[in-house]
């Protein structure tokens, strides 16, 4: 079927300059500027509370800052009411009618702006296509599966074709397998249709697999924007390296030395990092797949720093085994790549923790 209403829309730009906004005399917003390119698929990533839905619904203009400004293809939307600022957005909880049918959820939004009824009819038939829900108009949305909701909402917003798509945490409702399953699913629907898209998510990982860029919140401040392998490989300060991923923070202090810095921990003891910078109190952050784990008494890489510990608990992943292992009163995680003639370590087993200082980040405490 040709799907003429609703094939790659105009691609436009949104710009959030130095926005601040505070509820009362709390600050929920400190001057935030995030600028997400024509047809890209962007995410807002948070603890809950960091102020990604005031950010969002500024955006779609049910928010009013103190200051700053909004851009959407270029105009300052400001002033502009939400109404009148093409954009489409996406609710946590659907907002779906339980007594209209999934055509007439879909189409309301059309009737709301007076469209000519074969133009209505030809919209709500494409817009059902692209979801796969074809078949479902009739239905009202009590009969249909969680997933199938979800993907209404999501219709009854691109039927409006808005230059902008705003989804607020939409796969939250839905269970775990469901989730991984529709965030793809929405993806090549982003794709299809090239629409400028921000999703605001609490979830690091939905965020690291669909985004092409995804600026994190905390306190209302943008802590880094950045690809999600940007944000992984080179967190700007420990909020991100702890927030993107898992990993090990182990405090201690910094001291120069030659064409890098020593640093000292009770956890770990002495380990030098060339090329680091830093001085005073300080931590380390190491990820979990860049330590490796020894036999205790086994013959190990000079290249690392190595340090005794005991193995405390384990998580059998399937590809993976994750450790917990205690070295010195600290906790330290470590996953090893599971093949069936490598060894496994039990809890209370004895081993070492090897650190390679090429893979361990500095940053101040
Ligand atoms: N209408 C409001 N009035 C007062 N405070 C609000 C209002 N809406 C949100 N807040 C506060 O602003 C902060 C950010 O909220 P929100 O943007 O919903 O966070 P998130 O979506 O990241 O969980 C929270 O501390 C919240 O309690
Ligand atoms: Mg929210």
């Amino acid at each position: 079927m040709q799907l003429p209403a609703m094939e790659q829309s105009v691609k436009v730009k949104v710009e959030v300059s130095d926005v601040s906004l505070a509820y009362d005399r709390t600050p929920v917003l400190r001057a935030v500027s995030v600028t997400v390119e024509p047809g890209e698929f962007f995410a807002l990533l948070g603890p809950s509370g960091s102020g990604k839905s005031t950010l969002l619904r500024l955006i779609a203009g049910f928010n009013q800052a103190q200051s700053g400004r909004i851009l959407i293809g270029g105009e300052d939307v400001s002033r502009v009411p939400p109404w009148r600022r093409d954009i489409g957005m996406v609710f946590q909880n659907y907002a779906l009618w339980p007594h209209k049918t999934v055509a007439e959820n879909v189409a309301f939004g059309l009737e709301e702006r007076r469209l000519p009824k074969h133009a209505i009819r030809t919209r709500v038939t494409a817009a059902l296509e692209l979801v796969g829900l074809q078949d479902y108009g009739a239905r009202r949305p009590g009969q249909l599966s969680g997933g199938q909701q979800q993907r209404v909402a999501v219709a009854r917003t691109i039927a409006i074709e808005p230059k902008v798509l705003l989804l607020d945490e939409p796969l939250s409702n839905l269970d775990a397998k469901l989730r991984v399953y529709m965030r793809a699913e929405l993806l090549a629907l982003q794709r299809k249709l090239g629409i400028t898209t921000i999703f605001v998510t609490h979830d690091q990982e939905e965020a690291l697999s669909i985004s092409d860029r995804v600026a994190v919140l905390d306190g209302g401040v943008i802590q880094q924007i950045g690809t999600p392998i940007e944000l992984y490989d080179s967190p700007a300060n420990r909020f991100i390296a702890n927030f993107v991923g898992t990993i090990n923070l182990v405090r201690g202090r910094a001291a120069r030395s030659d064409g890098g810095v020593t640093f000292e921990s009770p956890a770990i003891g002495r380990i030098l990092l060339p090329g680091a910078v830093g001085e005073g109190a300080a931590e380390i952050a190491i990820r979990p797949h860049a330590i490796v784990l020894a036999q205790s008494g086994a013959a190990t890489d000079p290249a690392r720093t190595w340090v005794d510990g005991t193995v405390e608990a384990r998580e059998f992943l399937g590809e993976f085994v994750r450790y917990v292992i205690e070295v010195n009163g600290a906790e330290i995680t470590a996953d090893e790549p599971h093949f069936s003639d490598r060894v496994t370590y039990k809890p209370g087993d004895p081993v070492r923790v090897g650190i390679d200082p090429a893979r361990v980040k500095l940053f101040p405490a």
